[in-house]
């Protein structure tokens, strides 16, 4: 298959003409999202939504996300619609907020991965709200890339992992927040954190309330162990070069001892790399966890261009948007902390 490349900037509405008559025929297209890039489908097309599982190589138990437009949108999808979600959704939609709950029979089990209930998103971005108008679909659509390897924030990205094995990217700049968005289960008695992002715990709980936080989003599940986040048991966001992480309060600490091992290389923010002797990729900017979260999954593909062995990175801490990039650059390292 020849993946076609569509650009919102050089063709603006007729390239989103050209995504929607993709999408309601049964293909594949990644679209951007203020998030990451996600890979979309018909949510209702169950051989569509098949294809998105081939095309990543992502396991069949690990649901997808619905993507939505409006409010209104979310009631045929759903089988009950918590008052925390109206909450939620007054402060947060449309954003990088994804919320769980019980879903329809509307909705396939191709996209629940057998499980009851659904993750409803509305995205904020312009290009992914003109798309999913455009289709007049609810849009399944995972993170674009191969499954295991870190999620995509431009169209090369997509690109690089898909191409041939979709119909389309359409190419939308890239993503401003970096990270996936964040998941919350309004399914249960009490609101569940599956995952961290943008919109943040202290956030969420400001507008609901207690919130507990999921094991698997800080901690690595057992291999036996049943995860109420199905794509949190899953090997993540990794290259293939080794990631270390190296947990200290200093920053010459952390530099000592990576410039100490010359064979290794670096993932730092812009005002130190002139302190490493070793190669590095550099993640944003310092006390700006925002901008670290941006850039964090293209330094994360930038690492294996190093060709280096190991990689090491800052652990980061767990307030506010750094619980995200602790959450991705955890399982990125396959839980390996050095603590010095
Ligand atoms: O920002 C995002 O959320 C991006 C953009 C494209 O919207 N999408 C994304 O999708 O990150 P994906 O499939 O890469 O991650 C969805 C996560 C997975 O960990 C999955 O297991 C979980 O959400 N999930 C989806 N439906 C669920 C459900 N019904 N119950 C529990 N977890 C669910
Ligand atoms: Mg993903």
């Amino acid at each position: 298959m020849i993946t076609k490349l569509l650009s919102y900037n050089n063709d603006g509405d007729a390239a989103i003409n050209e995504a929607a008559e993709i999408l309601k025929a049964g293909g594949l297209v990644g679209i951007p999202t203020e998030t990451v890039y996600g890979l979309a489908a018909n949510a209702l097309n169950e051989n569509a939504v098949a294809n998105i599982f081939k095309a990543k190589g992502r396991p069949q138990d690990n649901p997808l996300i619905v993507h939505i437009a409006q409010l209104d949108d979310l009631m045929p999808l759903a089988d009950e619609v918590p008052f925390t979600l109206i909450q939620l959704a007054q402060h947060f939609w449309p954003g990088p907020l994804t919320m769980i709950v019980p879903k329809s029979d509307l909705v396939p089990d191709v996209v629940s991965g057998g499980l009851d209930t659904v993750a409803i998103r509305m995205p904020s971005h312009e290009i992914a709200r003109k798309v999913i108008m455009q289709s007049g679909l609810p849009l399944a659509a995972p993170s674009a890339n191969l499954s295991g390897s870190p999620s995509p924030t431009t169209a090369k990205h997509v690109m690089d992992d898909l191409n041939g094995r979709i119909e389309a990217v359409l190419d939308g700049g890239s993503c401003a927040v970096g990270v996936e968005s964040t998941v919350i289960s309004l399914a249960g008695e009490t609101p569940v954190l599956l995952r961290p992002g943008y919109i943040t715990l202290e956030q969420l709980e400001s507008v609901i309330g207690h919130v507990s936080v999921d094991k698997a989003v800080l901690d690595k599940l057992d291999v036996q162990a049943k995860a109420a986040s199905p794509g949190m048991k899953y090997k993540h966001y990794s290259p293939k070069t080794k990631i270390v992480l190296i947990k200290t309060d200093s920053d010459s600490a952390f530099e000592q001892y990576v410039n100490n091992q010359p064979d290794c290389g670096v993932i730092c923010c812009a005002e130190q790399k002139d302190n490493f002797t070793v190669p590095y990729v550099v993640c944003g900017h310092i006390n700006d966890p925002a901008s670290q979260a941006q850039e964090l999954f293209d330094a994360l593909r930038q690492v294996d261009e190093l060709n280096k062995n190991t990689v090491f990175a800052r652990c980061p801490d767990k307030d506010g948007i750094n619980l995200a990039i602790y959450n991705r650059l955890i399982r990125a390292a396959g839980f390996e902390v050095v603590s010095l």
